[in-house]
């Protein structure tokens, strides 16, 4: 017999009250005998589905991220609580041996997934049962890595029976704004890491613009061969830095008037990037350099604080430039808005206080908001794996029951490029050719010295 909703909602609510009531007595005589901690009274409760002030399913993911030099999970809940995290990082076995060897990674991934995915379920206080999904990254990256983190998850979802959400490591990147910022869609965002370099407006959860990339090296990587070019890890001050942490440390003791250098793509009338060529100038002037002050390759050069401040100046004038177009670009299409478009960048060259500056003049100059995650956030990490897996379940998007045929892909373009996208990215920019950002810069904020 079909019963009225409401009837039925009146029907069960004198019980639903009695249960409360017995949960929060059974709260409080367990506090006054155990003294538990708050975690654990969490759990407790959690396990009724209830929550202090709420009553409803919470959706909670555990997230496995492997896809290049960290193994990383987290357990985050659908109100952004990071309720448990873990990371093992790579970064001092890839600097001694002078980059990512893979099959190092894959060893160091095999050796510490399951310490790090426990850590993050023990620090979170909640048993494996009460996850909602298992989301992982699943491209694009290193293979080798891919696969370490992916047939790990897949036994975990078939020994706990979960659904599982693959993830794309750039949306991951692209979204995890939304875990600590209420930003809505569409925004613009720019990712520059070590192994990503692209500008794409983000339109939903899965729904992604492609508007630019780099035609070749990402900047991190850029920055990071510089670095070991310059012999940085020798240097006392800098040894146990990344690459572009190194130059940037270095920049502030140095003089970018010293050299000249072009920023790449000048002439190019769309939003892609560069980075080898600059990483081949720069390259050259060490050789000068080296010749100059009598010193051979692999000792540390009197100018290399100046050269480092030349590059990061060289590379942010270069990335600003670019995000600048988009952002004109989306503008004059409407496919940002007028008043209240936002910037969101991410990825660990983020972090780079000088490259944040320039983005800053950018978005002032347009008025956009600029939105930046925390550095614990801007690089590689469980928790916008997690996150990712918690906005795919609330759209209901790419949650698998069936983990037959999954497989890992090194390379996965993100979103969608359109052919008209490009006619009108390139039409748009002609026009905006006279737009100079040097001066708008310079105006802005002399102190940098665009
Ligand atoms: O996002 P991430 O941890 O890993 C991926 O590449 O996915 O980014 C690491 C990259 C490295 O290339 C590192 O040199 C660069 O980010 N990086 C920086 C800074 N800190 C890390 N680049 C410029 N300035 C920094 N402060
Ligand atoms: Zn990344």
């Amino acid at each position: 017999m079909l019963v009225p909703s409401n009837v039925c909602f009146y029907n069960y609510f004198p019980g639903i009250i009695y249960i409360l009531v017995i949960m929060l007595i059974l709260n409080k005589t367990a506090r006054v005998f155990f003294k538990p901690s708050k975690r654990k009274v969490d759990g407790f409760l959690r396990s009724f589905n209830f929550h202090p002030g709420i009553l409803f399913l919470h959706k909670i993911v555990l997230g496995i991220e492997t896809s290049c030099d960290d193994t990383a999970a987290a357990v985050v809940d659908e109100t952004g609580n990071v309720l448990g995290e873990a990371i093992h990082s790579q970064t001092e076995v890839h600097l001694k041996t002078g980059g990512i060897i893979p099959p190092v990674a894959q060893q160091l991934h095999r050796e510490n997934i399951q310490r790090i995915v426990q850590e993050a379920l023990c620090a979170s206080g909640i048993s494996p049962s009460e996850l909602s999904a298992i989301a992982t990254t699943i491209k694009p990256g290193l293979a080798l890595s891919l696969g370490v983190g992916l047939s790990f998850s897949l036994q975990l979802v078939d020994q706990l029976k979960k659904p599982f959400i693959p993830i794309h490591h750039m949306e991951a990147h692209a979204l995890t704004i939304r875990l600590i910022n209420k930003v809505e869609f569409p925004f613009l965002v720019l990712l520059i890491s070590g192994g990503h370099c692209l500008l794409a407006l983000v339109r939903g959860v899965s729904d992604f613009l492609l508007l630019g990339k780099s035609l070749d090296i990402a900047p991190g990587d850029m920055l990071d061969k510089v670095a070991r070019r310059l012999s940085l890890i020798k240097h006392p001050e800098c040894s146990t830095m990344s690459g572009g942490k190194a130059i940037e440390h270095l920049a502030k003791q140095g003089n970018r008037f010293h050299f000249d250098i072009n920023p790449p793509m000048q002439r190019a009338k769309n939003c892609d990037f560069s980075f080898s060529g600059l990483q081949h100038v720069i390259d050259k002037i060490i050789m000068q350099k080296e010749k100059e002050e009598g010193i051979e390759k692999g000792q540390i050069l009197s100018s290399a604080a100046d050269i480092a401040a030349a590059v990061q100046h060289t590379t942010a004038c270069h990335i600003a430039k670019r995000t600048h177009r988009a952002i004109l670009f989306c503008k004059q299409r409407d496919l940002l808005s007028q008043s209240n478009a936002v910037l969101v960048v991410s990825g660990g060259v983020a972090s780079n206080l000088y490259i944040r500056r320039a983005l800053e003049i950018v978005t002032n100059a347009t008025q956009c908001t600029l939105l930046c995650p925390p550095p614990r956030l801007c690089t590689d990490n469980g928790i916008m794996i997690a996150w990712n897996g918690i906005e795919r379940l609330r759209a209901g998007l790419g949650i698998l029951d069936n983990i037959e045929g999954i497989r890992y892909e090194p390379k996965c373009p993100l979103g969608s490029l359109q052919v008209f996208c490009i006619l009108s990215l390139i039409y748009t920019l002609q026009t905006t050719e006279s737009f100079n950002l040097h001066e708008v810069m310079g105006r802005r904020d002399t102190a940098i010295g665009f």
